[in-house]
Parts: C-alpha cells; sequence; structure tokens
C-alpha cells in the first residue's frame, strides 16, 4: 500500500472564525489513517490557532504553509523564517505557480526557500509545472501542477499526469510525486490509481468541508 498525501491549499482564502468553522466540520469526522497524511495550508495568520485547535481535539490533520522565507530571522519586513514558522508546520509548499507568477519567484528562490524549510526541519512539498521545472536538492514531495489544470475546472488526464510523474521520477527515484490542478471528489480516484502519484495538492475542493471529505472518503480504500 503506498502512502498518500492529502494538502489542502486555502491559498489567500478564509479569515480564521472560517477555518476554525472548517476544521470543526472536517476534523471529527477524519478517520486517523497510518498510510494517509492530510496537512492543511490555510494563510500565516490562522497557523497558530489552527495548530492549537489540531493539538486540542486531536484531530488526525497536519499543517503546513504555504510559503516561507528564503532568509534566516532577522531584517526582513514581511517575511515569515523557517525557524518561526517551524512552532506551527510540519510542511510548506514553495514555488507554487501562483507564486512563480504572481511574485517573481525564481528557480534560485524556491531552492533558497528549500533551503530555509530543510534547515528547520520543515518537509518542503515544491510544485513543479512539468518536468523541465528544476527540482532543488534534498527535495522528497514534488507536486506536478500544470499551469492550464490550476483553478480552472480542467484537470489534466491521470494518463498525462502520471507519464509527468514518471518522468520526474527517472530524475530521483526516491521522489514523491503528488498532482493537483482542479482535483475534486469526482475525478481524485482516478488520479491515485496511478502507480506514481502519491496524492493530491487541492485547492478550490479543499474550501468546501463536505467536498474535501468525500475527496478524503472515496480514498481510505487506497
Ligand atoms: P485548484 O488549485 O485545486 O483550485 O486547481 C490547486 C493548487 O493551486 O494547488
Amino acid at each position: 500500500m503506498k502512502h498518500l498525501w492529502i494538502i489542502a491549499n486555502f491559498k489567500s482564502n478564509f479569515n480564521l472564525e472560517q477555518v476554525l468553522s472548517w476544521l470543526e466540520v472536517v476534523g471529527p469526522k477524519l478517520i486517523k489513517k497510518e498510510n494517509m497524511s492530510v496537512v492543511v495550508c490555510p494563510t500565516f495568520t490562522s497557523l497558530e490557532e489552527v495548530k492549537k485547535k489540531i493539538q486540542s481535539s486531536n484531530y488526525p490533520i497536519l499543517v503546513g504553509s504555504q510559503d516561507l522565507s528564503p532568509f534566516d530571522e532577522g531584517s526582513f519586513t514581511g517575511e515569515e523564517a523557517a525557524s518561526i514558522l517551524k512552532q506551527y508546520v510540519d510542511y510548506s509548499i514553495l514555488g507554487h505557480s501562483e507564486r512563480r507568477k504572481n511574485f517573481a519567484e525564481t528557480d534560485e528562490l524556491v531552492a533558497q526557500k528549500v533551503n530555509e524549510a530543510k534547515k528547520h526541519n520543515i518537509i518542503p512539498v515544491v510544485c513543479v509545472q512539468d518536468e523541465s521545472t528544476p527540482i532543488p536538492p534534498g527535495v522528497g514531495i514534488i507536486a506536478y501542477e500544470p499551469i492550464f489544470a490550476i483553478g480552472t475546472g480542467n484537470p489534466d488526464t491521470p494518463e498525462n499526469a502520471e507519464k509527468v510523474a514518471q518522468m520526474i521520477k527517472t530524475k530521483d527515484a526516491h521522489l514523491t510525486v503528488l498532482y493537483g490542478g482542479s482535483v475534486n471528489s469526482d475525478n481524485c480516484e482516478a488520479f491515485i490509481q496511478k502507480e506514481s502519484i502519491s496524492g493530491l495538492l487541492i485547492g478550490k475542493s479543499s474550501l468546501d468541508p463536505d467536498e474535501f471529505l468525500n475527496i478524503i472518503d472515496k480514498l481510505l480504500t487506497y
């Protein structure tokens, strides 16, 4: 049985109250499963309370950030250093295409962020747009997220996603590859059934707690 990562990327959505009500719907209904890691990535401002709520309620959910600073703590106004984030997160989504596009993130900057994450024991989940995106050294989890599929309702085909995942794995057989882009409860199984795909990075469909639970439900037998 392969290990599955199901990662909810809330992007720039949900205030604290909304995140906590999402957690109150999803948390109690999630069944703890040894081979499934469910990770929620809210905005920075909610991380602390999300972490507290998960711990105090003993929900089987891990916490991730959607980004982190390429620098250590110090004079970097507006940045969130990995050493500070580590109090709340175990994972961090890095190099998302929305950051590359809207904030001019380069492969070099993503590599610097990966470095910071690893220094502070945060597991980087690096987004690549196809097999040609460079993968920084030391990365274990890759999310293949083709631009045309993100937030469009037009996912890649599971067959093509598998092909790209295989190509990514030829760079390093130990890489874990997730798929992201218009995943929902109707198409999630088709991706997970593919041999080289070990999880999903879910944006829009993760915002609806019932839809997110439907996705998890469908994957419980894998
Ligand atoms: P989407 O976003 O599920 O809304 O397409 C996925 C992502 O950008 O991580």
